[in-house]
C-alpha cells in the first residue's frame, strides 16, 4: 500500500524517513535481510535462507506497493535501509478480515534510537485506516527489547507457542503471542 512519507529525528539527532518499501530498494532490502538474519537469533530465517533474486525481490515489492490490505514500510537513514516493518492480513475469509499480523526488524546499528517506536505508531495508524480491528505478533522468549517495545505500544501477551523455533544446535525457544485490540 502506498502511504505518505513521514520524517522524524532519531535519539542521536539524525533524520529518519518512514516510507513505502519501493521496488528500487530491492538490493538494499536483500542486504538488510541478510544482515538482520545474522545479527539476531530472534528472527525466523538463518542468513543462508535469504535467497531472493534481485528481480524476484523487485517484483514482490512492486506487488506489495499495490496491495491495499498490507503495508510494507522501511526506515531510511542517510538514504540507506535501517529497518523494515510490515502488516499483513490473515487471509480473505470474512471471519478473519479484522485481523492483521505485524513483523519488524532493524539493523543492529540502528537499535535503541526510537525507530521501532515510530514505525509501530505509524503502522498502527495505517492498520486502523485499512479497517483492521486488531494487530497480532509473535515474539521469541528472551527478546526483551522487542517485548518491551510491544508492551509500551499497548500489546498484551495472550499465550505461547511452545518450542516454536528450533535452532541448528538442537535447542528450542518458545514464542509469546501478543495482541493489540485497536
Ligand atoms: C526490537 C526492535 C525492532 C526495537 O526497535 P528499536 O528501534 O530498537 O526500539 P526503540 O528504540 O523505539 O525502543 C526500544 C525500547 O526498548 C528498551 N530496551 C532496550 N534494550 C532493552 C532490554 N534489553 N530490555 C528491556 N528493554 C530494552 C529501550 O530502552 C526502549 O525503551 P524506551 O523507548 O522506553 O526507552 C529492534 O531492536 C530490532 O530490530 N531487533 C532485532 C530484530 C527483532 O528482534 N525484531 C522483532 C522480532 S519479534
Amino acid at each position: 500500500m502506498r502511504f505518505e512519507e513521514r520524517t522524524f529525528t532519531l535519539k542521536d539527532g539524525r533524520t529518519c524517513v518512514l516510507c513505502p518499501t519501493y521496488p528500487e530498494y530491492a538490493a538494499d532490502m536483500i542486504e538488510y535481510l541478510k544482515i538482520t538474519a545474522a545479527e539476531t537469533p530472534f528472527l525466523l530465517r538463518y542468513p543462508d535462507e535469504v535467497n531472493y533474486t534481485l528481480e524476484g525481490e523487485k517484483e514482490i515489492l512492486g506487488h506489495l506497493l499495490e496491495n491495499e490490505t498490507g503495508v510494507m514500510m522501511m526506515a531510511l537513514v542517510d538514504g540507506k535501509v535501517a529497518g523494515n516493518c510490515s502488516i499483513n492480513g490473515m487471509g480473505n475469509k470474512r471471519r478473519v478480515l479484522h485481523r492483521c499480523g505485524l513483523a519488524i526488524a532493524l539493523k543492529k546499528e540502528f537499535w535503541n534510537l526510537g525507530i521501532g517506536t515510530a514505525m509501530m505508531q505509524y503502522l498502527e495508524e495505517l492498520a486502523r485506516q485499512i479497517g483492521y480491528e486488531q494487530i497480532e505478533l509473535e515474539v521469541v522468549e528472551g527478546n526483551d527489547t522487542a517485548k518491551r517495545l510491544y508492551e509500551k505500544c499497548g500489546f498484551v501477551e495472550t499465550g505461547k507457542h511452545l518450542r516454536a523455533l528450533k535452532y541448528d544446535d538442537g535447542t528450542y525457544r518458545d514464542e509469546y503471542i501478543m495482541i493489540k485490540v485497536l
